[in-house]
């Protein structure tokens, strides 16, 4: 990998799993409303290119109840309208102050790339269909709220693989954890490669062989206009994926029903499944924020 600033976070490829569990039991310290001016004076630049509501809504009140001025640039509405390179827009930030920038991108590798020309950090708030590394530590932070350790843990993952960042990076996380992992989709949202992925992956054809005996189910973002790309057609995803409450009743009992979000009720899952006692969809936006806090206080080297 290309030299960048200490603390960026692009991906979880090449994070250790002691890195992994050093910024989970960070996340944990910062699960408290208490005031926490860590990064006081520090100013944090939120850079989305993409639409986004979970995870720019808690990085910016992350940032913030660590004492850091925010500032969002959107790609709408700012001089990216104009025609500014990526490269010109980050040393522009650069040279307002940005002491590290956040950015959403859907280019895959955008964040990557910025990092190699700067001398500050940058996190990766999810690139193309590359990785989204804060939503599966904050995945993992949501499941060992629920769980012991993740060591050992049937985990089922149905949806759109093929074009899913989420899942990509809850794979590398989930497996490096060494938990047993199962995907499940349409052949066209899951091509035989996915198996490279990660070692010991599963595939599983059939939603049921996927989520029987699972302790946690985790159910991606399916689109409309991505099925239809792919010439599959809605009623046959829903006839065969769709996450309900008799699929959902071949996990274990106790098994935990997870989301990434934004959610299309009706499509990957049903509305009772959504709202049922095992999902914990709601929760995994709530923990983004302390997990985001983690992941600010590593890269600014915040004191703790
Ligand atoms: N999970 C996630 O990335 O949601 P947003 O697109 O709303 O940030």
């Amino acid at each position: 990998m290309e030299k960048v600033a200490r603390g960026s976070l692009l991906g979880i490829e090449h994070l250790e799993a002691a890195e992994i569990a050093g910024i989970l039991k960070l996340a944990r310290q910062m699960d408290t409303r208490k005031p926490r001016p860590l990064l006081r004076g520090k100013r944090i630049l939120l850079l989305f290119y993409e639409a986004s509501t979970r995870t720019r809504s808690s990085f910016e009140i992350a940032a913030q109840s660590l004492g850091a001025a925010t500032t969002l640039v959107l790609s709408s509405g700012s001089s990216i309208e104009k025609g500014e390179s990526l490269l010109d827009t980050v040393y522009t930030l650069r040279a307002v102050g940005a002491d590290l920038i956040v950015i959403r991108h859907p280019n895959a590798g955008a964040p990557q790339f910025i990092a190699t020309h700067l001398d500050i950090p940058v996190i990766n708030a999810g690139d193309g269909m590359h990785e989204h590394p804060t939503q599966a530590l904050l995945d993992a932070y949501t499941i060992l709220r629920h769980k012991k350790t993740i060591t050992g843990l049937n985990v089922a993952i149905v949806g759109d693989i093929y074009h899913s960042r989420v899942a990509r990076s809850a794979v590398q996380l989930l497996s490096k954890l060494r938990a047993k992992i199962t995907l499940c989709g349409p052949p066209e949202f899951l091509p035989e490669v996915a198996t490279t992925l990660a070692p010991g992956l599963q595939i599983s054809r059939t939603v049921e062989d996927a989520i029987r005996g699972a302790d946690v189910v985790m159910v991606l973002r399916v689109q409309k206009e991505r099925l239809a790309g792919m010439n599959v057609s809605l009623d046959d995803y829903i006839t065969r994926y769709q996450v309900t409450l008799p699929r959902l009743r071949l996990a274990k009992k106790d098994a935990i029903i997870m989301h990434p979000g934004p959610i299309i009720r009706g499509l990957e899952l049903t509305w009772e499944v959504a709202d049922c006692r095992q999902s914990v969809i709601v929760e995994e936006v709530r923990n983004g924020v302390p997990v985001r806090m983690a992941v600010l206080t590593r890269a600014l080297g915040g004191r703790r």
